[in-house]
Order: structure tokens, then sequence, then C-alpha cells
């Protein structure tokens, strides 16, 4: 059995599993629905650096015959109580103090059709661990010691406890988080698919509170970002502040950029999708105005990322889509797509 599994955003599986190849002492890797399972044998504290993962487990159980009916929670209640934590908790151990009784929260998820829902599944799993290992329950993750994580896709349960003290996805340096603002592991996979060499120069010309620019500098690039909004520029300044780099603020318009030509390696931006941001432009004009502007500021090989809920407005005259592929987020499917300069 694989000893650890990462839950990533439904699209970006391959990317993470990427990520986690590139670590020492990853094997036998397997990609499936917002998960990746692996083994590890490095040292435990190096995986709460993966930025594209959502969270990160160990692995502590498998689950068949997680099925429909009602009767299926006494099941859950009884295979709550039969678990074996300690290895788990061993590893949590190495790189947090976990008490001898820990409180421990649930958290659950499912795709299929159940007659139960996720807080009944979580009273379940709490009541059999309650009663085997004695420990408390504790309904809010945020004053627990310990969480346990149930994956439960179809008839399948993975079951795992959160290596870290936080979800990963839950960046301390995000302090202020505005509408729209992406989730820092979709940051750092936009960032992820630009496969930037060291030292290359990033601007995301709609930058809001600044995650893209920041997941960027915090992997070596020299980043910039801007943003028609002074509150947004005011929340990324805040927010480099408390990831502690070192990246360029400034308020412009998207369509008419205050840069000159070959001021950028690479164009990373989640742009306005026109609903919870809205464009004073019509959005196709804004997207048209500023591809071009992208286009301008890039060096003849630079890059073009952006996450949108509208490609077929990225047909800027001089741009060609090399790859693109949808995600699931903020319950729509916007796409990533790459751009390259004809
Ligand atoms: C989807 S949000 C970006 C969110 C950002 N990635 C984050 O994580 O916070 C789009 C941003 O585009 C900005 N925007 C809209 N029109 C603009 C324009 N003409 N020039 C520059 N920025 C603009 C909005 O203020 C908003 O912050």
């Amino acid at each position: 059995m694989s000893d650890w599994f990462a839950l990533t955003t439904r699209g970006l599986e391959f990317i993470s599993e990427r990520e986690l190849a590139r670590l020492p002492h990853v094997a036998d890797l397997e990609r499936g629905y917002r998960h990746v399972l692996f083994s590890y044998r490095g040292t435990a504290a190096l995986l709460l650096e993966l930025r594209t993962v959502d969270d990160l487990f160990v692995h502590v159980a498998t689950w068949d015959g997680i099925a429909r009916p009602r009767s299926t929670l006494e099941q859950l209640r009884r295979l709550g109580g039969l678990l074996d934590l300690e290895v788990g908790v061993a590893m949590c151990s190495s790189v947090r103090q976990i008490p001898v009784r820990p409180a421990f929260s649930v958290t659950a998820s499912f795709v299929g059709k159940r007659n139960y829902t996720t807080d009944e599944i979580k009273a379940a799993v709490a009541e059999g661990i309650e009663a085997e290992h004695g420990w408390p329950y504790q309904p809010n993750d945020g004053a627990a010691n310990l969480n346990v994580r149930l994956f439960i896709e179809h008839d399948l349960a993975l079951v795992g406890l959160r290596l870290g003290s936080a979800a990963l996805h839950e960046r301390p340096y995000k302090r202020v988080h505005l509408a729209g603002s992406l989730k820092p592991p979709v940051a750092a996979a936009l960032v992820a698919m630009a496969e930037l060499r060291p030292g290359d120069r990033v601007v995301d010309p709609c930058c809001g509170v600044g995650t893209i620019p920041i997941e960027a500098a915090l992997i070596g690039a020299v980043a910039q970002g801007g943003d028609r909004d002074v509150e947004a520029l005011n929340g990324a300044r805040a927010n480099a502040a408390a990831a502690g780099v070192a990246v360029r603020f400034q308020q412009w318009d998207a369509q008419a950029l205050p840069l000159a030509v070959g001021a950028a390696d690479c164009c990373i931006s989640n742009l306005p999708w026109g609903r919870q941001v809205v464009v004073d432009a019509d959005l196709a004009l804004f997207y048209q105005r500023s591809l071009t502007e992208m286009r301008r500021i890039l060096v003849p090989d630079g890059r073009i990322i952006v996450l949108t809920s509208t490609p077929e407005l990225l047909q800027a005259h001089g741009l060609a889509c090399e790859n693109q592929f949808e995600i699931s987020l903020f319950g729509q499917t916007p796409v990533i797509a790459q751009l390259r300069m004809l």
C-alpha cells in the first residue's frame, strides 16, 4: 500500500504528480480523481513544502464497500474503531508536537450518491475512534491536534492523517483575501506550468491580492504584479510582506501596461471572468487588449499562462494556444491555457 496521499484540485492531479515525482525518495506514484497516492522514504518535513497540492496525508487505511445505504454508517463506526493510527501519529509527531491523547477532528468528502451526509460520516467515524482510542473528538478542525481525513470515491475510501497542523492550501502568508482570489495551490500550479528558469521575470497584469506573483517569487522568480484596484494592491503588499518575498506591485490598467517591450519572460494571470470581478470594457475587448499588451512586453520566446472561464476569448492576434485543460474551481470549470507567440 502507498503510505501517503495528496489531495488536489480536480484537473491539477498531473501537475501535483509531477511535483511529487521531482522529490527524492518518492516512488509508486498513482494518480486518481483529485488525489495522488505515493510511497516516500524521505524526511516528512519536506512534504510540507509541496506547493501545488491542497493537502497531504499519511495513508492509514483504504476501506472498500463504502456503499450507498444508511447501514454503511454502522460499518464506518466499526472501521473507525479498527483504525491503526500508531504509524500515522508517529509520522505527524516527526514534524510537530502531538499530545498522548490528541483531540481529533474528522473531515470527509465523497463522490457518488449516498443516503447519508458528510456530517453523519464524520460522526460515525469519530464515535469509532473515540470508543477504541479514548481520544476526544473536536468538531472544530482549527482546535484539533490531529485531522482524520476520509476521501470517499464511490465504494472506496482513502483514510489519512493530515501531516501538518493546518491544510497545505492555507498558506500563512495569505492574510488578505478578496473575491475571486486564487487558492495558493492553483496559483502555484499556474507557475509550475510556466516551467520557469531561475531569475525569470514574471508579470501578472491582474494580480488581485498577489497570489500568483508571490508563488512565483517563492520559487525564485523576479515577480511583478499590477491591478487597477488599490484595495487589492494593498492586500498584495501585505501578503508579500507576510511571505517574506520582494514583489513589485503597481497600479495599472492591464490594457495599457506601463512596461517596456521585452520586460517579461512570462506572463501568468487569472484574468477577470466578468462575473465576480467585472471589467470596465466589454469582456472580449478587455481580453483582446490585455493579451496584446502581454504579447508586447514579452521576450520573443516568452510564455503566457492564463486561467479563464472564457477560453473562447483567448484568440488574440499573434498568439497560439499550445495546451488547454479544464479544472474545477469556485463551483465552475475554468480552463488553464498555455499560449505562445506566433
Ligand atoms: C480574478 S481576479 C485576480 C485574483 C488574483 N489572482 C488573486 O489571487 O488575488 C482579477 C483581477 O483583475 C483586476 N482587474 C480588472 N480589470 C482590470 C484592469 N483593467 N487592469 C488591471 N486589473 C484589472 C481586478 O481588480 C481583480 O483583482
